[in-house]
């Protein structure tokens, strides 16, 4: 399968500050990509810049050979959604119209929602487990309930290629297997492309199938969990020591840290 979707030379920064210097990144198609890094290496800002919510100051993101800031922002919307790792929504809006603003880009002139478009939003609205909260005010929704939601909106867009900044913060640990195991289902079941950011990353190893590692807006590391989850690459791009087991039910390398590395300095 040709890789849809890469950055090429692509330099990023906000003001003066350049926070991604000369990046060069394929996207595998059809598989589950994990993001991962520290705390302000760039992760967010990558994938902004990939998914065309922000702009790099040099250098270009391709989406099936075309560079995607130069494409209308409809287009670029029905191949690609992106969940952001803030979103905000206007006062008062409901889980439903909120989920129904997905379907815009597929929408026609000033169209208004089709029954398909109903169809997509009701499902949208079932699979991540938010009927009970359809009618709700986004801002009247707990911190996981409305991380639900906006999961629901990209989802509704119908992509083949969805980006998610952290889809598991704020959920508790039965929502946040709910949400992976969907995004697993999406893509196994529908061959979708999904890139996620996470700082679990036993989550990463176990629900992506490639993983890259990220430091000061650089890759150091990627490939399969089992070629980047090493003690050497967490304390690379963590400055955390961690001692690297195998799944006993699959056999992915799963970490367990037990202590900051020595130039890493410590606190208190
Ligand atoms: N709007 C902004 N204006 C100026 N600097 C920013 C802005 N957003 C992010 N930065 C800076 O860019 C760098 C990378 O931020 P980014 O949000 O991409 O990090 P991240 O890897 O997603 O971190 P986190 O895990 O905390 O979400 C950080 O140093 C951050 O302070
Ligand atoms: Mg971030």
């Amino acid at each position: 399968m040709p890789e849809r979707l890469h950055a090429e030379q692509l330099s990023i920064g906000y003001a003066e500050a350049m926070i991604v210097d000369s990046l060069n990144l394929t996207l595998p198609t059809g598989k589950i990509t994990a993001l991962v890094g520290a705390n302000g290496s760039g992760k967010s800002t990558i994938l902004k810049t990939m998914a065309r919510i922000m702009k790099p100051k040099s250098g270009s993101v391709m989406l099936d050979g075309k560079s995607i800031h130069t494409l209308p922002t409809k287009e670029v919307a029905r191949q690609l959604a992106i969940l952001p790792q803030n979103p905000t929504a206007p006062d008062g809006l409901t889980v439903t119209e909120l989920v129904s603003y997905g379907r815009y880009p597929h929408q026609k002139g000033f169209g208004t929602l089709t029954t398909e478009d109903r169809r997509i939003i009701t499902a949208a609205i079932a699979v991540t487990g938010m009927e009970s909260f359809s009618d709700r005010p986004i801002d009247r929704l707990s911190g996981g309930q409305r991380q639900r939601a906006w999961i629901a909106m990209a989802l509704a867009q119908q992509t083949d290629i969805l980006f998610l900044d952290e889809p598991t913060t704020f959920l508790d640990m039965a929502h946040q297997l709910e949400v992976l195991q969907l995004l697993q289902k999406l893509n196994e079941l529908e061959g979708r492309t999904i890139i996620m950011v996470v700082h679990d990353l036993n989550h990463a190893s176990r629900y992506a199938q490639h993983m890259v590692a990220i430091k000061s807006g650089k890759v150091i590391s990627e490939g399969p969990p089992v070629e980047v989850m090493t003690t050497n690459v967490l304390r690379e791009v963590f400055g955390i020591e961690a001692d690297i087991m195998a799944d006993p039910r699959t056999g992915v390398p799963l970490c367990m840290p037990y202590g900051l590395a020595a130039n890493k300095g410590s606190v208190g």
